[in-house]
């Protein structure tokens, strides 16, 4: 089915944890249209999560870093480009994080310290990684680099609290490093924002199976699956979306574009 779209293609995949991962199911997309790639998660992720199943599966070697970690993404980078025999054409930042959300304070209770980890993890690491990237000369021209994001950074969801900020930062990013690396080295950086997904992460969010009910009920094609998200990452990292970048790229069975659906009526 996915016509191997990225034959001869290499990258790195952050953030796999468990099957139930956006990047776990794009890791298993992105072998099956011909891509090869490290896979990489913090070395307590490492320890805590099944990626060496994901890895064996996908004959895919594995490299710790901390995503906000400079020296981490150097040696991540340049020990990917060794294994993989060349420079990197696509990499995925599917990273997020609250301590805020995780530890349940409040919008207007946060703990500012949380807050900047946050940013660091969930956003500063996108910049991190881009700018690594740049300065090591590690990306092919035409790579294409994506980040997932939500659309809490246009519209206010109250439980996603600080995630809402990090992810419009995330969205900036793209935006302000697409053009300098689109200019510098023909390199595309986009965003895709996803529908509510059942994952560790997805699920730390408060009253998530009903914001996930509501995202299914006002979408009209409902709500955009993992493994949905994987092809489209899959699209983004292919030649045939070569001319696409500084977008936020809507992946949400329509949600972004609807006022009120029938079904929300029926249940008022
Ligand atoms: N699940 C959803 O509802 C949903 C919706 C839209 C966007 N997203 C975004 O998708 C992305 C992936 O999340 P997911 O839902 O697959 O959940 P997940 O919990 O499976 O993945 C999050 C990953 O971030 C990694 N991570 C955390 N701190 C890190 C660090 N310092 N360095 C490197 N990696 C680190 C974790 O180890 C984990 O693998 C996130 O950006 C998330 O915000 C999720």
């Amino acid at each position: 089915m996915l016509h191997n779209l990225l034959q001869e293609k290499k990258g790195i995949i952050f953030g796999a944890l468990d099957e139930h991962s956006i990047a776990w199911q794009a890791a298993r997309s992105i072998k099956a249209a011909g891509g090869n790639f490290v896979l990489t998660n913090t070395p307590i992720a490492l320890r805590l999560g099944k990626l060496n199943q994901l890895a064996e599966e996908c004959q895919a070697t594995i490299i710790s870093a901390d995503a906000t970690v400079v020296a981490d993404l150097e040696n991540l980078l340049e020990q990917a480009m060794t294994v993989l025999g060349g420079k990197i054409d696509f990499i995925l930042h599917s990273i997020g994080m609250s301590p805020n959300v995780r530890k349940q304070r409040s919008y207007g209770d946060l703990n500012y310290d949380w807050f900047l980890k946050t940013l660091d993890i969930s956003a500063l690491s996108f910049h991190k990684i881009l700018q690594t990237a740049e300065k090591l000369d590690a990306m092919n021209e035409w790579g294409s680099i994506v980040a997932l994001s939500y659309i809490a950074a246009q519209r206010t969801f109250p439980d996603y609290s600080d995630m809402a900020e990090a992810k419009a930062m995330l969205e900036s990013i793209a935006r302000s490093y697409g053009y300098r690396f689109a200019k510098n080295k023909k390199v595309r950086v986009n965003t895709i924002s996803q529908s509510p997904t059942h994952t560790t992460a997805g699920s730390g969010v408060p009253g998530f199976d009903k914001f996930y009910e509501y995202a299914e009920r006002m979408s009209p094609l409902g709500n955009a699956s993992a493994e949905d998200c994987a092809n489209y990452i899959v699209l983004m990292f292919s030649d045939l979306s070569r001319m696409v970048t500084m977008q936020n790229l809507m992946h949400d069975g329509g949600f972004s574009s609807v006022g009120i659906t029938e079904q929300i009526v029926d249940t008022l």
